[in-house]
């Protein structure tokens, strides 16, 4: 088809390609767009291409094959072994050529004109130009174009985000890496308020920033500036002692895209191994699968590094180490900092310490004491089943296993006594409100006030059915109505994908993994079933306005596999007896196998189920020791717990992820989320539990996202 537009004095370079290529039936037109220089002096030219596409034929104009047609006319006039080309007498750089596809809508609002004020300019390194943009009613979508001095990078602050936590929708601001809106280029979304400063750097001297902002008064404040290129290479002597620091490329700014580093460490000795701190970092040898959160050459062996929630140390046995990093995440990462110092390779623990699988070392008294001190269980592996020591010797005090867990271990009554009595606070001790610990773990919300400042009972409006139920059946069974008011179920384009539980009035929590893929991302595509019985028959019917994957969550090991949903408006309080918030468990939460634990959902009923069953589905299942749980699978993590029955006849699938395990004590009462159906080898096979994530070791994270 011929375009009918502007008929210009030059033909235009980039239609005369196009006109005459396979896609030329659906080539509309081009119009620059930007100009900038780049560092060898040229001129880079930004513009937009337009075609119109028929859905059927979306495959013929791939991203790809458009650069390639455009490549392939610059190709043919290259020479003697320059990048540089012809297009129509126009010399092209063919390395430059860098072609990205983007949303109808992104070009529209672009196109469309921005705005706010559109272009900024950043002359010499190290003067900041600010940069504050205000909507107080209306909407504002708006575009600025930063860009620096060639040769230089553009270090963009945000002092202050003000703005609606969002879905990325309403209100956002997402920086590229490039002056187009191009998808691929993404290096920062911002989709929640900022009040600490934030600061992200480009990889050249352009920078957009794309603004929405919906309603209400909202506001961003921050400026850029220009900065030098770094060099991410040094020497280092480490010294016995934690002797200095080395940063991720413009920390503590986020680190630009395709950043990498390299250290050389010499120990003053041949006895000392390099020792590296790592905060809340771990690394772990490179497998089958890409590296997601950087790649680590340490003396050409490979490593991942992955965040965690607690610290690791990673020892390297040689008194010489090269140590290379590289980002491996298309959008900026977050910034590391990790400390160095020498060790004795022979020794790497202190006398009297034990080394764990994470690096640290701690006191081998720590060892099977209960209590995870190597962060990742590795002291608490291996360990004969705890006695009961019953006498109440201060020599071997009972395991704390068995102190104030609600049941009786001792016949003497002696492990229940004294349960609200002062403690060291620890991972087994209750804490009140007013930061004093008590023994009783299960102090929360069991109708007794055992803190004094009596917080262990506030907020229990949770985790009691109705009606109550009596008797529950064994075994795989339908549920009754009212019996699990807590149970959601959630639709992703009307498909029933993965279940979820209610916290209050409007937040439900779920796994991670159920969003993780990038269509699965977008909050407005689910939606949640509240007070359902059977498939179909939900009391209420809730819009998602926000997902919040834990941002430790690792699809490969899938450990911190959780996700909290924020619904767009409250449940009615009018639904109450049918849809009612589960009990979160304190940190110190003990469920032992007296505890009576069901799993609940309407996913498969077996692994080779055609249809999914109609009626809330349940099944009890008992939670088994971490060691036995590890013993099947091995890699467990602290943040995973094995619940199932041997014979394996009951259990969870596909579909029921993201579900709760409901626990209530033995003596009765309400009902906790300890887990969330999270993995498992196959389903129900014998010896083969299912895997949950631990919502114990979830609590505070929790907290801080929901209150
Ligand atoms: N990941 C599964 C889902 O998407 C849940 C698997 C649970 N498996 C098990 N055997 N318990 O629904």
């Amino acid at each position: 088809m011929w375009s009918s537009s502007r008929s210009t004095a030059r033909p235009d370079p980039v239609s005369s390609v196009y006109k005459v290529s396979s896609v030329a039936r659906l080539y509309k037109h081009n119009f620059i767009s930007d100009l900038s220089t780049n560092s060898k002096g040229g001129v880079l030219v930004h513009f937009w291409m337009v075609f119109e596409v028929p859905r059927l034929e979306s495959a013929v104009v791939c991203e790809e094959c458009v650069g390639v047609i455009l490549r392939d006319s610059v190709h043919t006039s290259l020479k003697n072994r320059s990048s540089v080309g012809y297009l129509l007498d126009l010399p092209v750089d063919i390395d430059s050529i860098l072609i990205n596809a983007v949303q109808r809508s992104d070009y529209t609002s672009t196109a469309a004109g921005s705005q706010c004020v559109d272009k900024l300019y950043a002359s010499l390194p190290g003067v900041s130009v600010p940069l504050n943009i205000f909507s107080s009613w209306g909407d504002v979508r708006c575009h600025v174009k930063l860009t620096a001095v060639p040769g230089f990078l553009i270090r963009l602050t945000i002092a202050s985000f003000q703005m609606d936590p969002s879905d990325c929708v309403h209100d956002a601001l997402t920086a590229y890496d490039a002056l187009l809106p191009m998808r691929g280029r993404v290096l920062h979304r911002l989709c929640t308020p900022v009040s600490s400063s934030i600061s992200l750097v480009s990889t050249s001297n352009v920078m957009l920033l794309s603004f929405t902002m919906t309603g209400g008064s909202k506001s961003f404040r921050g400026h850029f500036e220009a900065i030098t290129e770094e060099l991410c290479l040094s020497r280092i002597i480490p010294q016995s002692h934690v002797s200095g620091s080395i940063n991720s490329p413009f920390h503590p700014s986020l680190m630009p895209p395709h950043s990498s580093c390299t250290w050389i460490f010499q120990t003053p000795d041949a006895a000392l191994g390099v020792a590296l701190q790592l905060k809340n970092y771990v690394l772990r040898p490179k497998d089958m699968k890409g590296c997601e959160h950087g790649w680590w050459r340490v003396n050409e062996v490979i490593f991942c590094g992955s965040y965690v929630g607690h610290e690791s140390v990673f020892r390297i046995a040689q008194h010489t180490a090269e140590v290379e990093f590289r980002s491996t995440t298309r959008r900026a990462a977050q910034p590391f900092q990790l400390s160095y110092s020498s060790y004795n390779i022979s020794q790497p623990c202190p006398e009297s310490h034990f080394l764990c699988s994470t690096g640290l070392c701690v006191e081998k008294s720590r060892r099977c004491d209960g209590l995870d001190d190597c962060q990742d269980e590795s002291d608490e592996v291996f360990c004969l089943m705890p006695t009961k020591n019953c006498g109440g010797g201060s020599s071997s005090p009972l395991h704390p296993l068995f102190v104030c867990n609600g049941e009786p271990d001792c016949a003497n009554g002696l492990d229940e006594t004294n349960c609200t009595q002062e403690a060291i606070c620890s991972a087994v001790s209750f804490r009140c409100d007013s930061d004093s610990c008590i023994r009783k773990k299960n102090a929360r919300c069991d109708d007794v006030t055992d803190c004094q400042d009596g917080s262990d009972e506030r907020d229990c409006a949770c985790g009691l059915p109705t009606p109550p139920v009596a008797h529950r059946i064994v075994g795989g069974s339908d549920s009754d109505e009212g019996e699990w008011p807590w149970q959601v179920s959630l639709h992703f384009s009307g498909h029933l994908i993965c279940g979820a539980s209610v916290l209050s009035s409007d937040w439900l929590i779920s796994a991670a993994h159920c969003f993780s893929k990038d269509r699965l991302s977008d909050p407005r595509r689910w939606r949640a079933h509240l007070g359902a019985l059977m498939q179909g028959s939900a009391k209420h019917v809730a819009e998602i306005q926000r997902i919040v994957p834990h941002e430790y969550y690792d699809a490969s090991t899938l450990d911190y596999d959780m996700a909290l949903l924020q619904l767009k408006r409250a449940w009615p309080a009018s639904l109450g007896p049918l849809v009612q918030p589960v009990c979160l468990p304190a940190t110190s939460q003990a469920v032992t196998a007296q505890h009576r634990c069901w799993v609940t959902g309407w996913g498969h009923r077996s692994e080779d189920d055609k249809s999914l069953p109609s009626v809330l589905q349940k099944a009890q299942v008992s939670v088994m020791s971490q060691t036995e749980c590890k013993a099947i699978y091995g890699l467990v993590s602290p943040r995973m717990l094995c619940a199932g029955v041997s014979t394996g006849e009951r259990d969870a699938c596909r579909g029921d992820s993201g579900g709760p395990l409901s626990c209530q004590a033995p003596s009765g009462g309400r009902w906790f989320l300890i887990g969330i159906v999270s993995w498992g080898a196959g389903c129900g096979r014998p010896e083969l539990p299912g895997v949950y994530t631990r919502v114990s070791k979830f609590t505070s994270w929790i907290y801080g996202h929901i209150s």
